[in-house]
């Protein structure tokens, strides 16, 4: 029996939404969810309660980042990351596979793991799958991720082929170097953009038995139509009684389809990192608190969202503060984002629950303004 189990409760008839639970040492957690990123052990300028209130279950924190600093053993000497930032519900620790591959030149790839540079002090490092389990088993968080690599769009075929091969190698590794019952680990579907090696790579993962499985190296600069017939065709070769979280895509328009075509699980940083920008995140699409048209518009960012920035705070008050450079303002904005988020994948959950998902997804886009981004 794994740490972590999902539960799937109820298949819409149209589609391949699915209404689910995961069970894990945390809690248990409502699917299909959004997963706030707290890359560095925060989710930036936001507390645990204010995390809880706005109804947030799983937070995903980085290997990479708390590889270098502060370390891992530090946090274990903590008593787990959960204890080090008092934090009390699901947490998910990415295996710094993604972090790691983006640093571009200053990392080298062998079959023994990835020797790379520090981005904070240009330090020689070395991660590996049997680093990267010991690390997340020390971090504690109740998903591990096994050590992948996120291959660049566009690969060839050729290099695709041989990087998902060694990933599923590298997936075995970290099954082997895995210890901690009460932590679930998920392996990662990789395989590019040719559905053979998706197939290839979800069928030898499945052998494996993970307790549940990522959907890597997508949203890596393809075009979404793209992005949504190799997703399409993955989750077809996914055991359904498994979750499946597909990484760092979490755009509402993203959201809808993926859970369109069967996924359990997002994240991404774009809520949070807009929000910093002045962007918040509305029904329609971006709404630009920065811009000069709100000078003087003393209505909330969504009338209809009861977000505490949106009860109590205007359009006009929230640019002023990003004028002026109040934190503030970050603040506001990425309650009102994660806020938005949240509530919007409660709304899906709720119409998959009816058997409406297919019209919920229809008023979606007939509101939706980026339609081409
Ligand atoms: N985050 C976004 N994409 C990926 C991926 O392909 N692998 C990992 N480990 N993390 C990701
Ligand atoms: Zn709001």
């Amino acid at each position: 029996m794994h740490a972590v189990t999902y539960e799937l409760i109820k298949e819409a008839t149209k589609g391949k939404a699915r209404r689910g639970r995961l069970h894990t040492p945390y809690g248990t957690f409502e699917t299909p969810m959004f997963m706030p990123v707290g890359t560095q052990a925060t989710v930036k300028t936001l507390s645990p309660e204010e995390l809880y209130d706005m109804e947030s279950q799983v937070i995903l924190a980085n290997t990479y980042h708390l590889f270098l600093r502060p370390g891992s053993e530090l946090v274990k000497k903590a008593g787990g990351l959960h204890r080090f930032m008092n934090y009390s519900r699901g947490m998910l620790t990415d295996s710094g596979g993604f972090q790691v591959f983006s640093l571009g030149e200053m990392r080298k790839i062998s079959e023994e793991g990835v020797m790379f540079r520090s981005h904070i002090d240009g330090s020689k490092q070395f991660l590996s799958p049997e680093v990267s389990v010991r690390v997340q088993e020390e971090l504690g968080a109740d998903i591990a991720m096994a050590f992948d690599e996120c291959i660049p769009y566009p690969s060839d075929f050729a290099y695709t082929k041989k990087s998902t091969e060694r990933t599923t190698r590298w997936a075995e590794r970290c099954l082997k170097a895995h210890t901690r019952e009460d932590q679930a680990l998920f392996g990662i579907v990789q395989g590019g953009m040719f559905p053979e090696l998706r197939k290839m790579s979800a069928q030898s993962l499945q052998d494996m038995d993970f307790a549940g499985y990522g959907i890597g190296g997508l949203s890596v600069g393809e075009p979404k139509p793209m992005m949504y017939e190799v997703l399409d065709q993955t989750t077809d070769w996914m055991d359904k009684q498994k979750a499946r979280y597909l990484m760092g895509v979490g755009t509402p328009d993203c959201l809808v389809e993926g859970i369109n075509l069967g996924v359990d699980m997002f994240d991404c940083v774009f809520p949070t990192r807009v929000a910093r920008n002045g962007t918040a995140m509305t029904w329609r699409g971006r709404l630009v608190v920065r811009n000069a048209m709100y000078a003087e518009d003393f209505r909330p960012i969504d009338e209809h969202c009861d977000c505490y920035a949106c009860r109590n705070f205007s359009r006009a008050y929230i640019r002023h503060l990003f004028k002026a450079e109040e934190i503030f303002g970050l603040r506001l904005l990425s309650i009102h984002n994660l806020h938005f988020l949240l509530h919007f994948t409660k709304k899906i959950r709720e119409a998959i629950e009816q058997d409406r998902f297919q019209e919920f997804r229809k008023a979606f886009w007939d509101n939706w303004e980026e339609k081409d981004q």
